[in-house]
């Protein structure tokens, strides 16, 4: 049946790339763009969408490219314009948009507009930064970087102090200067021009603020701004936007997504990994899953967005630790549970993502401090560090939240360093590559990569995915996660033990009827009234 009308996004799955880590080209250690068009038929085997590049814009590096220095050329670490048109045009071949990552909060303080900035409180550019006066000795107030230490930085020669949300090298742009913004909105139309299909908004909850009040995101200022830029550079066909918003809940995810299209396309929301966090702590606090609050977090998004916005769904991305170590098994159930990550969350309503190497089931790396590149882990292991927290359990937080472990470089094959260099790789290559990469996984029917490729390929094919509705079921059972899709044409039934031991399937008798389109196993078990171990089945009606 074809479906009229519905923009690709909604059918597509979009993967993330982090350039960096995907594969290098020319044996300096660092992913680049030519070595992203040596994959592109990889990507199209799977049947992506369009591909999210994670920033590859001129950047000095402190945040791995979140720090850009030039929104419109290439670091020549990852390669050039030419290679970026070559690349847009070499996916478009294949059917594949490129989607660039605008960090329009921030800009690096090695960006031009930031040197200009500091050279004079009258200087024109000095505007695009914010600014308050003091006495280099005591910030303007309290608020704190969300990388450690205070948000306020002194520049003696200004004699003021300039506001950061991030790093000191993550200078915070004032989006309240209609000149800045006017700006940023002419760059973004230079690249959409160019052939980009689309664009992340990084932390577009953080673009509107109100720092003497306390307020690092959300100020009422906040949507307005989102509805001018889109007004100003977002309303072309088939472009596709996604804000990355973690403070987002279901009423303001309504606002960036809303169906008018008067923001976004769709809300790239964090409330599902928030889960293992104590509330009001940092990311490293953590306490252990409350499964069924897992599932009712997934219901509320799924019910709440229903006709009335769209969801990004995903378990993985460059900031967040792998998914089969965090919420599955990385060890002997690392392919079944891999495959029910997969299932459980390509079965729901939304745009999948799939990051880099998840199709892989690839794993957290055991990291020793010393290897890490982050520039959040490296602030996190100094502040904990003085606060007293002992080297295991510094170590024990890098090993199950650290970003890096989502960064150590794809493993593509079992050459040396996976096959993503032959030069000395910029991080740590998971020394699991040997068992885990792309060359023994393609040609397997059995492998998570097959598995993905089967939910890509449904998600184009069965609009009941695209459209239809959501009902939880054995919503207080603590062990399986099971949903029915419905559009009055098809009903989908999706049922997953989430868990490492064998369970009786309450729903057998439900299931009689519907066609296997997939599961997390190869072969049917003995009793089909028991769920084994990390066992996903996804059943059509
Ligand atoms: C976003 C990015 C993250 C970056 C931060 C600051 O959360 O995903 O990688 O460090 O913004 O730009
Ligand atoms: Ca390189």
């Amino acid at each position: 049946m074809k479906q009229m009308n519905i923009p690709w996004w909604k059918q597509a799955v979009i993967y993330q790339v982090y350039p960096r880590s995907f594969c290098d080209s020319n044996g300096d250690g660092i992913g680049d763009l030519p070595g992203i068009l040596t994959k592109l038929d990889y990507l199209q085997e799977l049947g992506i969408g369009a591909i999210w590049l994670s920033p590859v814009f001129c950047s000095p590096q402190d945040d791995n490219g979140y720090d850009i220095s030039d929104y419109q050329d290439i670091d020549p670490i990852f390669g050039t314009l030419e290679d970026m048109d070559r690349l847009i045009a070499e996916a478009g071949k294949r059917g594949i948009r490129i989607i660039l990552d605008l960090v329009l909060n921030h800009s690096s303080d090695e960006h031009r507009w930031f040197i200009e900035a500091k050279k004079s409180r009258d200087n024109p550019y000095h505007d695009y930064y914010i600014w308050r006066d003091g006495d280099g000795v005591t910030p303007p107030n309290e608020l704190k970087s969300g990388f450690g230490g205070a948000a306020w930085e002194w520049v003696p020669e200004l004699g003021q102090y300039y506001f950061h949300q991030f790093s000191v090298k993550q200078p915070d742009l004032n989006w309240d200067n209609p000149k800045l913004r006017a700006e940023l909105y002419r760059m973004i139309n230079w690249w959409a021009d160019r052939g980009i299909g689309g664009f992340r908004l990084d932390v577009v909850d953080h673009l509107g603020k109100d720092p003497d009040h306390g307020i690092m995101k959300c100020a009422p200022t906040l949507h307005p701004y989102v509805r001018e830029m889109s007004r100003a550079a977002f309303q072309r066909p088939g472009l596709v936007t996604v804000g990355e918003a973690w403070s987002a809940d279901v009423e303001g995810a309504k606002l960036y997504s809303n169906p008018d299209g008067s923001e976004l396309s769709m809300v790239f929301q964090f409330e599902h990994m928030k889960i293992d966090q104590i509330p009001g702590k940092e990311k490293w606090d953590m306490v252990p899953i409350d499964f069924v609050e897992l599932k009712k977090i997934f219901t509320r998004w799924q019910k709440g967005l229903y006709g009335q916005g769209w969801n990004s769904l995903f378990w993985e991305n460059h900031d967040l630790p792998r998914s089969v170590s965090r919420f599955a098994d990385d060890g002997i159930y690392r392919i079944e549970s891999a495959k029910m990550l997969a299932i459980l969350l390509h079965g729901m309503q939304g745009t999948p993502y799939v990051y880099q190497g998840e199709e892989l089931g690839m794993t957290n790396y055991d990291f020793r401090a010393e290897e890490c590149r982050d520039i959040e882990i490296l602030n996190m292991v100094r502040e904990r560090r003085a606060q007293g927290y002992s080297e295991e359990w510094i170590r024990d937080a890098i090993r199950r939240k650290g970003r890096d472990n989502a960064r150590t470089p794809m493993q593509w094959s079992t050459a040396p360093n996976a096959g993503f260099t032959t030069g000395e790789p910029w991080l740590v290559v998971n020394p699991n590559y040997r068992e885990i990469n792309a060359e023994d996984q393609i040609g397997r029917d059995d492998s998570v990569f097959a598995c993905y490729r089967t939910l890509i390929r449904l998600r184009k094919e069965l609009p009941v995915l695209t459209n239809g509705t959501y009902e939880p079921l054995l919503e207080e059972n603590r062990q399986l996660f099971a949903y029915r899709r419905d559009d009055g044409e098809h009903r989908l039934l999706v049922v997953c033990n989430f868990f490492g031991e064998a369970v009786p399937d309450p729903l057998t008798e439900e299931e009689k009827g519907g066609r296997l389109l997939l599961s997390s196993y190869n072969a049917p078990g003995d009793d089909p009234a028991i769920l084994r171990p990390y066992e996903a089945r996804m059943l059509l009606f």
